[in-house]
């Protein structure tokens, strides 16, 4: 045992004995001493004096023997001093000895716990790569986000511009314009899942104020954010009972927008504010905006495709107008230009994009594995195919690749430049990683890289189209779907409802023959 050790008590015990073992060699070697003296002092001295001497007092050798066993006395003291201690120590010997085994029991186990965060952290890497990737083409923005900075100029009045030798005579009309014949839809404007109860939530659609909420029984109302009494915002209210209540006099509104109380004053029969239809399917609040007249088309079917399951559900505000975000949402020629720090990170420059039609309003890029499609009147679908999480296999087919990646963008028109922009994504594999702690996080993290790669762009665009641009000057082939997204927008003016209908339902409407299109955008690029 090292001194370093002993106990306070111990450790007295021990100088105690190295004390006495020193007084005992101090008194041995006066014996010895004394006897050198006597036998210098005398020769003569007898053998009876001797004897007599040893009588009297005890010999150098029973002085020693004395010694010893008084030494010997001390160490056992000592020694059964010592034992406690020693047996403590080895107790506590023995808990080390545990600890340090439940110590490497538990590195072990962080070990095998770092191993899994890396792996499941490899995994979000690659899903951040997927997201990205499959945002091909697409944008996105976060509500909080804001807008990289456009400077903004007194817009000109536009103008006919000296230029038009240089373009195509396209008959394409951008507007920043919202035409009234796009109320007569069904919208989604808000996901299922993001509609709590008890809460209103302002919206603005077609310039109009509205208040989502759910009623006494839960069903998804959608009334005028707009009080019959005083015109205060009832989204600055609150709900009781089903019914929203106006923050400035009290007065009740239920989800068919008609006043059921009026606090402090006689109650009068009839007052009411405007009510939109409201249908919930598929995950998604829809609303029938058309002033005019009854829905006259089916609610469109917006579930993601059979064995894909949601992962991200986003509401974004976007400082755009509708249709410029539709366009760029389906193209994806510019994804090697533009996303070049986000999915389209070190892609090459193709010789060629092509986008094949397979129907009036979709198809698929080439050589990109993705499928598009335009579904009026706003919404986007994309199918983005992945031979590896996170990486594009450039030069397949989506339906050749093992995973896939599904995207819906809901580009409602909030007012004139501004856009409501919903965006779900679904997966057809990795569905645990839903359930990763921040996954949702991250989901936005990708949306909004990618949309601050897009926004400048259309930002830029829209501000020239304020000073009298035309963003369809000179479209090429693989501007082809985007080019059918605006015929359409064109045409709205003048479709009837039985073309609209029937639009719907063919996902596309005869329109445009495909062929002749596709003929004009090739010879006229020549
Ligand atoms: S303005 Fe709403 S109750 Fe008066
Ligand atoms: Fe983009």
């Amino acid at each position: 045992m090292q001194p370093a050790v002993l106990s306070r008590p111990a450790s007295r015990l021990a100088l105690q004995a190295r004390g006495q073992g020193r007084t005992l060699q101090n008194r041995v070697a006066s014996r010895v001493t004394g006897r050198r003296s006597k036998s210098s002092r005398s020769a003569a001295v007898t053998t009876a004096s001797l004897q007599t001497e040893r009588n009297d007092t005890p010999t150098w050798k029973e002085l020693v023997s004395n010694d010893l066993k008084y030494i010997s006395n001390a160490h056992e003291k000592v020694v059964q001093a010592l034992n406690p201690e020693e047996r403590e120590m080895v107790e506590l010997q023995q808990k080390m000895d545990t600890l340090q085994e439940e110590l490497a029991s538990a590195h072990g186990q962080i070990h095998r716990s770092e191993d899994l965060v890396d792996k499941t952290l490899g995994e979000l890497k690659q899903l951040e790569k997927v997201v990205a990737g499959l945002q091909g083409g697409a944008t996105a923005a976060l509500l909080e986000v804001a807008p990289p900075a456009v400077e903004k100029k007194e817009a000109a009045p536009p103008m006919q511009r000296s230029d038009s030798k240089s373009k195509r005579n396209t008959g394409l009309k951008s507007t920043l314009k919202i035409e009234p014949e796009l109320k007569n839809f069904w919208y989604p404007i808000q996901f299922t899942s993001k509609l709590l109860p008890d809460v209103l939530e302002p919206i603005e659609l077609f310039g109009e104020t509205w208040v989502l909420f759910r009623d006494a029984e839960g069903k998804a109302s959608c009334i005028r954010d707009e009080c019959a009494h005083r015109a205060c915002p009832l989204s600055l209210g609150s709900i009781s009972e089903g019914r929203v209540t106006c923050a400035y006099h009290g007065w009740e509104f239920n989800g068919a927008g008609a006043c059921e109380k009026m606090p402090s004053t006689r109650f009068c029969k009839g007052v009411e504010v405007r009510a939109l239809q409201v249908v919930e399917r598929d995950g998604l609040v829809f609303v029938w905006t058309g002033e005019d007249r009854e829905p006259d088309i089916e609610v469109p079917d917006l579930a993601p495709p059979e064995g894909y399951v949601i992962h991200s559900e986003i509401v974004l505000d976007v400082p755009v107008e509708h249709g410029l975000l539709v366009e760029n949402l389906l193209d994806l020629a510019h994804a090697p230009f533009t996303h070049t720090s986000t999915f389209a990170r070190g892609w090459p420059i193709p010789e060629q994009v092509k986008f094949h039609l397979l129907e009036k309003l979709g198809g698929n890029w080439d050589p990109y594995p993705i499928d598009m499609s335009f579904l009026p009147p706003v919404m986007t679908l994309s199918t983005i195919g992945l031979n590896q999480p996170g990486k594009i296999e450039r030069g397949m087919r989506c339906g050749e690749c093992e995973k896939h990646l599904h995207q819906l963008h809901v580009n409602l028109p909030a007012k004139e430049g501004r856009t409501r922009l919903l965006y779900r994504m679904s997966l057809d594999f990795l569905g645990w990683v839903r359930f990763v702690p921040g996954i949702q996080m991250l989901w936005k993290q990708v949306a909004n890289q990618v949309l601050g790669e897009d926004l400048r762009l259309v930002l830029g665009q829209q501000d020239r189209m304020e000073r009298g641009g035309d963003t369809w000057g000179f479209p090429v082939p693989y501007d082809k779907l985007a080019v059918r997204y605006r015929r359409w927008r064109n045409q709205l003016g003048g479709m009837s409802k039985a073309s609209k209908a029937a639009e719907i339902t063919m996902n596309a409407g005869e329109m445009f023959m495909g062929d002749e299109e596709e003929e004009f955008l090739e010879t006229t690029q020549a």
